[in-house]
């Protein structure tokens, strides 16, 4: 009866590990590839008037990179090994699209950053499920975050981003394009 008791508990625990560790891999895949968005898109408008406002999104995103980069040795989690691939990924939808022009890069972000905030949203709804109290910190994390991502969202709209040619499929593509990140870094 122990025996089995016992066998409960650490399957139960081994599949929150899993859990929390899928968790920490794509927020920490997702947190760089943003981060080289905004590198991507100021090495082109870095010096024109939306250079500030990309400056401020950027560092943000460096904050929340080295939030995860410092999770992913305390909770023990193998980063993705398509970390190479966001890199160079990320600065080239941030560089290309801000070569299009001002709207196109700020479309791009509208377009993430909505992706964003509801991964992080159904991230809570899981952490809670796991259980609230023993994952405080990380619900703290990412609801400090995902209010981040909102803000930069709403930022992308009040900069004209709906004005990028071809909007609503340049959106489309870069979601669809989030979300094939987000469920590969899930996994690999
Ligand atoms: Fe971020
Ligand atoms: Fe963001």
């Amino acid at each position: 009866m122990w025996r089995s008791v016992i066998r409960q508990y650490s399957t139960r625990a081994a599949r929150n590990k899993a859990a929390i560790d899928r968790i920490i891999r794509v927020d920490h895949a997702g947190e760089l590839g943003a981060d080289r968005i905004y590198a991507g898109q100021m090495a082109i408008l870095g010096k024109t008037k939306v250079g500030p406002v990309i400056q401020h999104l950027w560092d943000q995103e460096k904050e929340h990179k080295a939030k995860f980069e410092e999770l992913i040795p305390r909770y023990r989690v193998r980063p993705t090994v398509l970390i190479p691939l966001w890199n160079v990924a990320g600065y080239v939808l941030g560089a290309g699209t801000a070569l299009l022009g001002r709207e196109a890069a700020m479309a791009c972000t509208v377009a993430v950053e909505s992706v964003i905030t509801d991964h992080y949203n159904s991230q809570l709804r899981q952490l809670i499920e796991l259980g609230e109290a023993e994952h405080q910190e990380l619900i703290d994390t990412i609801k400090k975050f995902r209010d981040d991502e909102m803000d930069h969202h709403d930022t992308g709209l009040a900069h004209d981003a709906e004005m990028a040619p071809a909007y609503t499929s340049l959106s489309a593509v870069i979601k669809a394009g989030c979300k094939a990140a987000v469920w590969m870094s899930e996994r690999i």
